[in-house]
């Protein structure tokens, strides 16, 4: 080091020791609400906690038993009271303003709230029922409780305590020693509405209390301004905070807000010390600084910049069409830092935020950075559907990748997805959304079919989605569909017909039997799905489960064709329509449903013939009237035609038919 550099840290550290020797002279905390639940700067005892935007003293009403509980909660850190200056005691003085929230939860009300300074920031043992929280049956009216409170309470705890709704000044004791009730200052308590209070302290201890905001009268003239000595009673340094109780008298004992001042005195000896432990943690500070300073640039000259997925920037901006790239800070705006509050659903890989982008919303994709599969999937979604444009598939705006940190920007679907609608969960008991008209359910239908044969014939590359389903179907504003979540899609060369498959994903229900075998998605794969999301979109009926081969029992494509084979299908018709429907395109739309779930992929008809039938400019394929069996390998179609007219005529094995040919 040179001995510059020495000079120069000599004139830092004597700025910085000039610093700390500046008095500060005041302790100061605001909470205008409490959010955070596990708010560092709050010390909570065993029955209190965070709640709703407010601090509960006593646990609130949600399951469980009210009675006998105490609480106590107070600021992570104590404040000096007062100081012993060469012999002679100086009292400090502070104020507090907070808004209390009472509400009786038996005829009675509960036992009370109150303001403590605590030599300990610990909760006494048996201090519930009329104790309040302050003291319990042995420490009350004992030096050893070193606690002094104002207390809010809401009924006569014991014979003497005088009229309920009244504030109190407890000095180691439950016995207050002066009263005041409240009602005459226009303020109750127990009516569940917020009470402001202030507590002043200059040797006196004066209370104000009002129930109409801190700007009401009655803030102005105290309820309560007693002479009172606390180093008698208190040591110099104490824990400020809140205590209450219930009993078999029950109540919800809420702080909503809080914010305290005081004259911050510091002992001259402490104070010197502190000079010498800040001068010292300063040289410390600095000289590490510096030399991770010099760590750090050594480090940087070395390394490239530690990068996961280097090509990814490349690859996007390589394909036509590029979406925006955003920052990760608009996209943190956006969406409040992704707050759970504006969560819209969770996928395989990642969950899906509601955002606010130039006034326009949004819904972003935060690919979770646990997920395995989280680079690929990001790749393929983005460079998929960048080359993608048709009305009804779900419109990418943008990206991001920063921090490591994978992001997609959709357009926001205000009616959010389709099984929201054509599911009616009877575990709820309550059908959420009203049940789809028959129109709209036809125009559900149509709108995917046209996304998928564009997908699998009408774009530059074949595209498989590999993952339809209710929930990946939005709903725009005027309930078109928008086929959604690319995140499992593949492109793939068209010319190359022979490979047009990928490896096995999807979800259980959608899945046709030959995946279980080949794992394998294809053209067909697509079909399948889809047929399976007709007969859910006309039925109004969950996939049922189809997760092992050839096991259909209880799936609705098994369920359908039975009511098929019964000369019943138009049976199977969501009964929430109440018959309001056209009866011939629900044939067709079932036939069609099922045609798409033949469990021979080759009986599959391709998108583009469907979307033929759902136009009605091709009549629905037929389907036999008995499930056919799945058998495999799947016959071709040029062989099967002979087999079955083989069979129908005779009982020949294939072998002739080939040999025949
Ligand atoms: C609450 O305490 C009172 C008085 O000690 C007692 O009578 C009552 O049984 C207790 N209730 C419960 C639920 O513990
Ligand atoms: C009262 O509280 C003190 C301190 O928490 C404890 O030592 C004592 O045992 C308690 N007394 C009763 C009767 O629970
Ligand atoms: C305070 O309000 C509660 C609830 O509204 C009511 O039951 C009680 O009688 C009121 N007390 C006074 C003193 O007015
Ligand atoms: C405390 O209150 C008394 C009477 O209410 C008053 O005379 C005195 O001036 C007050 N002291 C201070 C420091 O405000
Ligand atoms: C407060 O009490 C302490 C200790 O008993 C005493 O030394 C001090 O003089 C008192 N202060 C006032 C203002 O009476
Ligand atoms: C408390 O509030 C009063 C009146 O607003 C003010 O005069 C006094 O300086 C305050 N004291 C502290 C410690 O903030």
């Amino acid at each position: 080091m040179s001995f510059t550099l020495v000079v120069k840290y000599q004139i830092l550290a004597v700025i910085f020791a000039t610093i700390a020797l500046t008095p500060v002279d005041s302790f100061h905390f605001k909470f205008p609400s409490f959010q955070d639940e596990n708010d560092p700067d709050i010390i909570l005892s065993n029955n209190s906690r965070i709640f709703l935007d407010a601090i509960q003293v006593t646990p609130d009403a949600r399951g469980v038993v009210l009675t006998n509980f105490s609480g106590r909660v107070f600021y992570k850190s104590s404040v000096q009271l007062w100081r012993n200056k060469k012999g002679k005691l100086e009292p400090a003085t502070f104020n507090t303003t907070f808004v209390l929230n009472i509400s009786p939860q038996t005829p009675t009300g509960g036992e009370g709230l109150a303001f403590v300074l605590s030599g300990d920031d610990t909760l006494p043992e048996n201090s519930e029922g009329e104790w309040l929280g302050i003291v319990n049956a042995t420490t009350n009216g004992t030096s050893e409780a070193r606690v002094v409170a104002v207390e809010f309470d809401t009924r006569p705890s014991y014979p003497e305590d005088g009229v309920d709704n009244h504030v109190g000044v407890d000095v180691n004791s439950v016995y207050s020693i002066i009263q005041e009730p409240l009602i005459r200052y226009g303020v109750n308590l127990s009516t569940g509405m917020d009470v402001t209070v202030r507590i002043q302290y200059n040797q006196n201890l004066s209370v104000f209390v009002s129930m109409n905001g801190s700007t009401g009268e009655y803030m102005k003239t105290p309820v309560i301004s007693v002479p009172i000595n606390l180093s008698e009673y208190l040591p110099e340094k104490v824990f400020v905070g809140f205590s209450a109780s219930t009993s078999i008298h029950t109540q919800l004992n809420c702080v909503k807000s809080w914010e305290f001042n005081s004259t911050d005195i510091v002992d001259e000896e402490n104070q010197l010390l502190w000079v010498w432990i800040t001068i010292s943690a300063a040289v410390v500070i600095l000289i590490s600084g510096v030399g991770f300073f010099f760590y750090w640039r050594r480090k940087r000259s070395m390394e490239k910049p530690e990068d996961a997925y280097p090509r990814i920037e490349d690859q996007i901006k390589g394909s036509s069409m590029a979406p925006r790239k955003f920052r990760l800070k608009e996209l943190k705006n956006a969406t409040g830092n992704f707050n759970r509050k504006f969560k819209l659903g969770k996928g395989g890989f990642g969950t899906v935020y509601k955002g606010l982008l130039e006034n326009k919303e949004v819904a972003v994709k935060r690919v979770s950075k646990n997920s395995r599969q989280g680079k690929q999937e990001f790749l393929a979604e983005v460079t998929t559907i960048s080359s993608l444009h048709h009305k009804n598939l779900v419109k990418l705006i943008g990206w991001c990748y920063e921090s490591r940190e994978l992001l997609l920007v959709y357009e926001f679907m205000p009616n959010g997805s389709l099984d929201k609608y054509i599911f009616c969960d009877e575990k709820l008991g309550t059908v959420e959304q009203l049940p789809l008209n028959w129109e709209t359910r036809c125009s559900v239908i149509h709108g995917v079919a046209q996304a998928l044969d564009y997908l699998h014939n009408g774009c530059e590359k074949r595209v498989l989605h590999r993952d339809i389903k209710a929930s990946n179907i939005m709903l725009d504003s005027e309930f078109n569909a928008r086929l959604g979540d690319f995140g499992l899609a593949r492109t793939i060369q068209k010319r190359d017909e022979t490979h047009h498959s990928t490896n096995i994903a999807g979800t259980p229900g959608y899945m046709p039997p030959e995946t279980f075998l080949t794992g394998r998605a294809t053209v067909e794969t697509d079909v399948f799905a889809f047929g399976v999301l007709v007969l859910e979109v006309v039925c109004g009926r969950k996939p049922g489960n189809q997760n092992e081969e050839n096991n259909y029992n209880s799936s609705i494509v098994y369920w359908v064709w039975k009511l098929h084979s019964r000369g019943r299908i138009l049976s199977a018709a969501d009964p929430r329509m109440n018959g309001d429907l056209e009866q011939k395109e629900l044939e067709c739309l079932l036939i069609l449903g099922l045609a798409c779930c033949h469990p021979n992929l080759h009986k599959r008809p391709s998108m583009k013939t469907v979307l033929q039938v759902i136009v009605g400019e091709a009549a629905p394929p037929v389907v036999p009237t008995e499930r056919p069996a799945f058998v495999w390998p799947a016959m071709p179609p040029s062989f099967k035609e002979d087999i079955e007219n083989s069979l129908i005529g005779s009982q020949l094995t294939p072998f002739t038919e080939i040999t025949g040919r």
